[in-house]
């Protein structure tokens, strides 16, 4: 049995969630399915699924536009779950206002076009971090190049953190209008001590947008107490269905927003040459939404409460705790990132000697390990790290410490291949 990780849950302890997973019963290639790849996508519980199918079998109606029963119970659906999310996030008093998206990535875009091509001009900067993925960067870009602003970059230290005092020093040249970083990173691991930073983004009178797309399926997350002005995160990382994401705004900001998309029930009135907008949050919906989505999404957030998120966060820090010391066992392995379980979430990216990190995937899949190889959509981090890539082990609720074994035998098995 795994050892105890010291001050922590003891690693073999389980949340005892597995048979809700039913994807987590399968054989492939006459193995059991191991799935380490929770980073990417989480696996989703029966109940999501059967909540998708039963909106879908017995609810379904376009929502905002009948007045017939049946579209009544969709509205009470949908805007049911956005209830629900919200007060999941801590986010459900009237000055923060929540939108669906279809992900982290359009949160992002919606913040960066509706708000960033308002506020942002030349003589401004926008800040973000070295740890941030691809959807954290490229809105970014295109928005300082559109409007001549400086896009700049907080560096990370050795070990794959991030520096108050840094943040400061950029926060006193005065230009920085919006900071953009992520709560944790997809490749380090890095929980970033969002309030503090946040609180000195405030101070300075500069806006934040804090993506979480990696927090909110593996901690306690609450968008008051973390004071960021937006807050997005994806719905498929959190045992929810893929095309639905979330966007919490400070009301006050998003009031003043104009909107990012236009069409169908974002506006008041049409006339031949002028519209106006409809209130929040239906302004940054427009279009018929991901009905069906966002109801999994609401059973997804059920599920996760009922779990209880400090007990995952216990569980899934424990389990990383065993995973590193694991890891630590394979001569030429190296983890990207802090190495206290107690300062990272659930994950590892690693290198080991001699071998390529896509071989090390493909190995492990042989042995129906499932783990990432690749750049992570970070592309940028990975040059700062000087790497080109890296394999990536993450777990996730349903997780187990006899995974974690599973994986370090494949790569014990695959390192003999290549000393052969
Ligand atoms: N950003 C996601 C990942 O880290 C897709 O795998």
């Amino acid at each position: 049995m795994p050892q105890a990780v010291s001050g922590l849950a003891p690693a073999g302890a389980s949340l005892a969630v597995r048979q809700d997973f039913p994807i987590l019963g399968r054989r492939l290639g006459g193995k059991p399915l191991i799935y380490l790849d929770s980073a990417a996508t989480s696996q989703k519980p029966n109940a999501v699924i059967d909540a998708v199918a039963d909106y879908m079998r017995h609810h379904n109606a376009n929502v905002h536009r009948g007045v017939y029963p049946l579209a009544a119970e969709s509205d009470a659906a949908y805007e049911g779950a956005r209830t629900r999310i919200a007060a999941f996030t801590g986010s459900q008093a009237p000055q923060w206002t929540t939108v669906f998206t279809r992900n982290v990535t359009e949160a992002i875009n919606l913040v960066a076009a509706s708000w960033g091509r308002a506020n942002i001009g030349p003589g401004d900067a926008v800040l973000i971090t070295e740890m941030e993925h691809h959807a954290n960067v490229v809105p970014w870009q295109m928005l300082c190049t559109e409007r001549g602003a400086e896009l700049r970059y907080l560096a990370i230290d050795e070990h794959g953190q991030l520096s108050l005092e840094a943040l400061q020093d950029e926060l006193d040249r005065g230009d920085v209008k919006l900071v953009s970083f992520t709560h944790v990173s997809n490749v380090l691991g890095t929980i970033n001590p969002v309030a503090d930073i946040t609180q000195r983004i405030r101070t300075a009178g500069a806006i934040s947008f804090v993506d979480g797309a990696q927090a909110v399926p593996h901690m306690p997350v609450d968008v008051a107490t973390l004071g960021a002005d937006f807050y997005g995160w994806t719905g498929h990382k959190a045992v929810g269905p893929t095309g639905i994401g979330v966007l919490h705004g400070r009301t006050d900001v998003m009031e003043a927003m104009q909107p990012f998309m236009t069409g169908g029930d974002m506006i008041a009135s049409v006339d031949l040459f002028s519209a106006t907008w409809n209130e929040l949050p239906y302004k940054f919906e427009a279009g018929t939404p991901a009905i069906a989505e966002a109801v999994g999404l609401g059973a997804a957030v059920d599920y996760l409460s009922a779990v209880g998120m400090e007990r995952v966060r216990d569980h899934e820090r424990a389990l990383t705790g065993y995973m590193l010391t694991r890891l630590a066992e394979i001569p030429g392995l190296t983890v990207v990132g802090p190495q206290d379980a107690g300062a990272r979430s659930g994950l590892a990216a690693f290198t080991i000697d001699g071998m390529h990190p896509h071989d090390i995937a493909e190995l492990a899949g042989r042995a129906g390990v499932c783990i990432r190889a690749g750049h992570h959509c970070a592309q940028p981090l990975m040059r700062r790290l000087g790497l080109a890539a890296t394999a990536r082990a993450s777990v996730g609720i349903y997780t187990e410490a006899w995974e974690i074994d599973a994986l370090i035998d494949a790569l014990v098995a695959g390192r003999a291949v290549f000393e052969d």
